[in-house]
């Protein structure tokens, strides 16, 4: 039976760490500040932003919060964007993603002020990322990487498979790996024999997005894996992109969903607010 690796446990600790750490810059009297921009009603991105929002609360970032309306026009959002951009009192600026369709998101992420650019989507952030500069590491593969080091799981050397090539997940987590010297290799929806390299892999990353894919034929004995899915199963439970029940009889140590990946990505986001002390 593999090791069950708790991310709700491993998030707790760093937001109690980052509390800390807080609360005596407060005592210098430095405080950081989070404005998150929700445009639209998007159930999933109004809980995703009610979260964060509550994530700063309990760390004790001050969170500004602007939510406006569907119909606000691509000027309207890169005028707010601007305007926070040149406050010297924002530390850090999220802007809630998916955005609607006639917003051109591109443009929205690059308009932000890379300092102030906490999510880690800015071309430069990725271009630092991608040449070993300081700069905002993207919160899902950071809080990754977080969850496999405060497990004890040896990353140096180590064969990683990535399944998916996001800008989100798969590409800066290929960087992060590669950082930590894993022989890093990812796959994607056009790669043959996916079994063939997934066996292969001592780290195995799933980011598909296709409810419980992975089953046990494709994790080699004594494998770490990585669940990054957010899927519902046939009974509308909410469920990963691994088959937990068979994968977990070859794993040697697995994350749940829930409680494995997705509390990580806002206790990360909380550490990249810190980092905006730094990079202001
Ligand atoms: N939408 C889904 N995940 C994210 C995220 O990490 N940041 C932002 N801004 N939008 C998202």
């Amino acid at each position: 039976m593999a090791k069950i690796i708790d991310g709700k446990k491993i998030s707790a600790d760093i937001k109690e760490e980052i509390r800390v750490e807080v609360s005596a810059l407060k005592e210098q009297g430095r405080e950081v500040t989070l404005a998150v921009v929700l445009v639209g009603e998007d159930p999933a991105s109004q809980v995703y932003v009610r979260n964060k929002k509550k994530a700063c609360e309990f760390v004790g970032i001050r969170s500004l919060s602007y939510e406006l309306p569907a119909s606000t026009t691509q000027e309207e959002l890169l005028l707010l964007v601007e305007k926070l951009n040149r406050d010297d009192s924002v530390n850090g600026i999220l802007v809630q993603l998916p955005l609607p369709g006639h917003i051109d998101e591109d443009e929205v992420i690059r308009a932000i002020d890379p300092k102030k650019d906490v999510d880690g989507f800015h071309p430069m952030s990725v271009g630092a990322l991608s040449i070993g500069q300081p700069g905002y590491v993207s919160c899902t593969p950071a809080g990754i990487i977080q969850l496999l080091k405060r497990s004890d799981i040896e990353l140096d050397g180590k064969n990683c498979v990535i399944i998916g090539r996001s800008n989100i997940v798969g590409k800066p987590m290929a960087m992060l790996m590669l950082r930590e010297n894993a022989t890093v290799t990812v796959t994607h929806s056009h790669t043959k024999n996916l079994k063939e390299i997934t066996r292969e892999a001592d780290i195995l990353i799933v980011a598909i997005g296709k409810t419980k894919f992975i089953t046990a034929d494709y994790v080699k004995e004594g494998a770490v894996v990585v669940d990054v899915g957010m899927d519902r199963d046939e009974n509308g439970k909410l469920c990963g992109d691994v088959d937990f029940d068979s994968v977990e009889k070859v794993a040697q140590a697995i994350t749940p969903v829930p409680g494995g990946v997705g509390p990580m990505t806002i206790a990360m986001l909380m550490k990249n607010c810190l980092t905006s002390l730094e990079l202001k």
